[in-house]
């Protein structure tokens, strides 16, 4: 079978490739077997094959931390899934067209929904669901602010946080996402610069917004922190400029306010498994309504797992690269 590995930590496209391995084999008990159907290129698998994320593992190593497959064989004692199930996995290494893994960590999926959207469920819509209740309580009527507004995350964010009433201030790089952005219920579209405070006030009316949300990093989570009010919280959650955050000593200690960091393995660690299924159940609905949906630029072969990250690694995409390990879905 193939699959993707990196057998050096360096530039994406110069160190993956697609290797043929031995099968999986049969699933043991307790384990089920599933075809991969599609798995995207997150910034956190850049980071991975860079040897820049927090998992540095032994080489050859794969990377993907998400995908759907559909089941083909399942062990003995396996009783809650069946061949032809469609789950997504909660482990790694999805970079490959089988995997075996233990049935309780291939989260089963209703029927008809989307497969390619399903590859994308795992990370990004229950990063968004988490950030906007594991820090500040926000009321119908608050007010959240978040930069890369155009990426997954921040878009799933803009309808999950509309639903509940919360207002949203979304930061993007290009002013052309205004329209496509309002689309979604976003509130207020700005774009990134030195004023946004300035900007954000006069926008909002000068809203007391308590929380931020940033996955820039650099001078771009000091930015955020000029929009919201005292004692509000500013969540570094990524960093897509690689830069460290800048947060003022003076936001700090006079302004009360607090930065904190995000990981969404931390965020559903703090979860019994019953409520980490009824998060995923719920998004997994979410999907299949329509309402969440994160768009997609364009679909590789895994052959040409080289291009797909050349490509991943481009700005101004119109959505994400997915990579379909078994032919075209
Ligand atoms: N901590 C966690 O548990 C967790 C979980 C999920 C995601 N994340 C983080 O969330 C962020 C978004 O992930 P995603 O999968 O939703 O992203 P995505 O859909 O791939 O979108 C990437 C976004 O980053 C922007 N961007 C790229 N380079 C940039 C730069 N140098 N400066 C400013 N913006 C830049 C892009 O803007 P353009 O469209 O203008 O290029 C786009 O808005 C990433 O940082 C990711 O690591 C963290």
């Amino acid at each position: 079978m193939k699959q993707v590995q990196i057998d050096r930590y360096g530039t994406p496209w110069e160190v993956a490739r697609c290797a043929e391995v031995a099968d999986v084999g049969a699933p043991r008990p307790g384990e089920v077997v599933f075809d991969v159907l599609a798995f995207p290129i997150n910034p956190a698998d850049m980071w991975f094959c860079r040897g820049a994320y927090r998992l540095r593992p032994l080489l050859p190593a794969t990377p993907g931390a998400e995908c759907v497959g559909r089941i083909a064989a399942v062990g003995a004692g396996v009783t809650d899934l069946r061949p032809g199930d469609l789950v997504i996995n909660l482990q790694r290494e999805n970079w490959a067209q089988r995997r075996r893994v233990k049935a309780e960590d291939a989260v089963p999926l209703p029927a008809g929904i989307a497969l390619r959207q399903a590859a994308m469920l795992r990370i990004n819509p229950p990063t968004a669901l988490l950030m906007l209740t594991d820090f500040e309580h926000l009321a119908a009527g608050d007010w959240v602010v978040q930069n890369v507004a155009n990426s997954a995350v921040g878009r799933i964010l803009i309808v999950l946080a509309r639903q509940r009433g919360i207002r949203t201030v979304n930061v993007v790089r290009r002013p052309e996402l205004a329209d496509e952005l309002a689309a979604l219920g976003a509130d207020h579209v700005l774009v990134d610069g030195p004023d946004l405070g300035d900007r954000v006030k006069r926008s909002t009316g000068d809203a007391r917004i308590r929380l931020a949300l940033d996955a820039v990093g650099g001078a771009a989570t000091q930015r955020l922190s000029d929009c919201i009010a005292d004692s509000g919280t500013v969540v570094h959650y990524g960093s897509m400029s690689g830069e460290e955050p800048v947060f003022p000593r003076s936001a700090l200690i006079y302004r009360g306010l607090s930065l904190e960091g995000f990981m969404l393995g931390r965020g559903l660690a703090k979860r019994t498994t019953a409520e980490v299924r009824e998060i995923y159940a719920g998004l997994a609905a979410q999907l299949v309504g329509g309402t969440i949906s994160a768009p997609i630029d364009s679909v590789y072969p895994i052959e040409r797992i080289g291009e797909a990250l050349r490509h991943a690694d481009q700005g101004g995409r119109n959505g994400k690269i997915l990579v379909t390990p078994n032919g075209p879905i």
